[in-house]
């Protein structure tokens, strides 16, 4: 746990208004802001920031809380990596203390990696792994230099060489397995995970070894072997090589299929180059490049697999922002046979000859078509127009449909014609399942939240009457709990944050970020939704009596001997109540 004080001094330096004004434009409203919701998308303003309570919260999709939430969502982390975030922001240092058990293992696991790393590289060198150096340095080509720049080594053919030795650094069998260096064995022991294959460290920013991929000598399969994901390692928030790359100093990433693929390009001399670890292309990971790159190079395979991949990294890497080309490789599968094949300059002409996404996709539709017959020529049409009506800019798109329209043999003004159709039927599709999205959405979630709101609405808007009212005067504490207990109230979800809140106050203050350590996002998100809803209103003693007296008259009618003299209705509803507390 991040010690309290701290998220406290956390979020007092990061103003909300700052933070979301980082990702989307932040208009004034009165006494709060709004923006464009960035959590779905929307036409009119439905987020709104309440600078006094530092919160926020989306009347359209329902989403709120405090500047660690919005973080949490807006970078897609999770509690304690969004805190880092942040404090990496305002030149805060996150206290890592002794009695965090998951930041001790983290530290332990990281220590491991390197001492694995460290045996793997050095067993290249002893006649165990012979056969490891020789892949690599005669199968593959790779200079002793890269082979040290990379680190790379050589898991020895045995069950138990790396787990014996780690064991007698004073390693345990918990961090082996927490690592993924060994597995579980049928009998209670623990055996090797990575077996004769050759090793490649995966290194973060700092340095870190964090991860492994291992390939086999042959032709074995599972060819390539990678770390699952671990306390350290998360595959789809890292780039093989990026630890390199980031320091290449150039606005370019080149971004190849996998380990062998970047590291030839970078023995060929490019060291801005990156791939991805054994998965598909991340949104994470575009975001990551786009941090040290405006344009991303695509040296996929070419073959279909890598094609098809190729389609689906440029989406992610344009709503990153970035720039994607492409590279035409021609007589390779891949940048590591190109390189061989043809050498470093051809290389260097292949990137410079990379064309843009639009000229590539285009390109890939014309040679799928059969452009001699009048068939053929309306499918290009048809398949080239969904591709036109894509680019954002009129210009560009103006240039590539006279392109298109000179290739199929009709007039520019036609195309542009389709194009336009296009363009305005999707903005109508869109449109209304935005808003179909939205109120589905907003039933649903209130619902999920707090799913006996429904039957209970009157208590239920009574407790969340009282649960602003406290958020805005926590000096009231004192008088509501004498007047009412939190087993008063009827809601389990706002009773769990009035309990939060009252603990909260018991050592100190109350804001919605402690609230952020007590409940889930989820639970947050529904507390944010309370307090924006009673927001501007104006909050009196004499309308907390009124919620109060609301939450007693319910808890008299639960009351056996009420019961007798109700009526029938009454009786039922009670029943009713009873079997479903149970
Ligand atoms: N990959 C994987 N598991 C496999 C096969 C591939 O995780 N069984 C991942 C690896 O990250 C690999 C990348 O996909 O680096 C590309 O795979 P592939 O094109 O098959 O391998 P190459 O990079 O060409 O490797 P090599 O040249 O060593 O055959
Ligand atoms: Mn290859």
């Amino acid at each position: 746990m991040i010690p309290r004080s701290f998220i406290q001094q956390l979020v007092q330096r990061c103003d909300i208004e700052e933070i979301v004004s980082g990702y989307v434009l932040v208009k004034r409203a009165g006494r709060n802001l709004k923006a464009l919701c960035p959590f779905h998308s929307e036409k009119t303003p439905s987020l709104v920031l309440y600078p006094d309570n530092q919160s926020f919260y989306c009347f359209g999709c329902g989403a709120g809380g405090d500047v660690i939430s919005f973080i949490m969502r807006a970078e897609n982390l999770d509690y304690p990596d969004a805190v880092r975030f942040l404090a990496r922001r305002v030149g805060m240092e996150v206290p890592e203390e002794g009695d965090d058990s998951g930041a001790q293992l983290r530290a332990r696991v990281l220590q491991l990696n390197r001492e694995a790393a460290l045996f793997f590289h050095k067993c290249l060198k002893t006649p165990a792994g012979r056969e490891g150096y020789a892949y690599l340095h005669e199968k593959r080509g790779l200079p002793d230099k890269i082979i040290t720049s990379y680190g790379l080594g050589y898991a020895p053919d045995s069950w138990n060489a790396l787990g014996d030795y780690l064991l007698g650094k004073g390693f345990t069998q918990e961090e082996l397995l927490a690592a993924a260096l060994s597995a579980k064995g049928r009998k209670g022991g623990i055996y090797d995970q990575f077996r004769n294959r050759v090793m490649f460290p995966i290194l973060d920013l700092r340095g870190n070894v964090i991860g492994f991929g291992g390939r086999v000598l042959d032709d074995s399969k599972p060819k390539y072997l990678n770390s699952p994901d671990t306390p350290v390692f998360k595959k789809s928030r890292n780039l093989f090589s990026l630890n390199f790359a980031k320091n290449a100093g150039k606005e370019q990433l080149i971004l190849a299929e996998g380990y062998m693929d970047v590291i030839a390009i970078y023995a060929a001399g490019f060291r801005n180059v990156v791939a991805t670890l054994g998965t598909a292309l991340t949104g994470e990971q575009a975001r990551l490049m786009s941090k040290y790159a405006r344009e991303i190079l695509i040296a996929y395979d070419s073959d279909g697999a890598g094609q098809a991949a190729t389609h689906r990294a440029i989406n992610l890497l344009s709503e990153a922002g970035l720039t994607a080309k492409v590279i035409h490789m021609e007589g390779a599968k891949d940048p590591d046979e190109y390189i061989k094949k043809f050498g470093p300059t051809r290389f260097q002409l292949l990137l410079e000859g990379a064309s843009d996404v639009i000229a590539h996709e285009l390109a890939g539709i014309r040679a799928r078509c059969d452009l001699e017959t009048s068939e053929g020529r309306i499918e290009y049409l048809k398949s080239a127009v969904n591709v036109l009506a894509d680019i954002r800019s009129p210009l560009e798109r103006e240039v590539y449909a006279s392109d298109v329209a000179q290739v199929a043999g009709v007039t520019a003004e036609a195309v542009g014609g389709q194009v336009n159709a296009l363009i305005r039927k999707r903005a109508k599709e869109r449109e209304k399942k935005e808003w179909r999205d939205i109120e589905l959405n907003k039933e649903a979630s209130q619902d999920r939240i707090n799913p006996q709101k429904r039957q209970n609405l009157k208590e239920a808007q009574a407790e969340e009457g009282i649960l602003a009212f406290l958020m805005d005067h926590p000096d009231s504490y004192g008088y509501l709990l004498n007047r009412i207990r939190p087993e008063d109230f009827v809601t389990d979800f706002n009773r769990k944050v009035l309990e939060a809140m009252a603990s909260l106050r018991r050592e100190g203050e109350v804001s919605l970020s402690l609230l952020g350590q007590l409940l889930t996002p989820e639970e947050l998100r529904g507390a944010a939704g309370i307090l924006a809803r009673h927001h501007d209103q104006t909050q009196t003693k004499e309308l907390l009596d009124a919620y109060i007296d609301i939450l007693l008259a319910h808890k008299d009618r639960l009351k056996p001997e009420a019961a007798r003299a109700a009526d029938p209705a009454d009786i039922e509803a009670y029943r009713r109540r009873l079997r479903e507390r149970k």
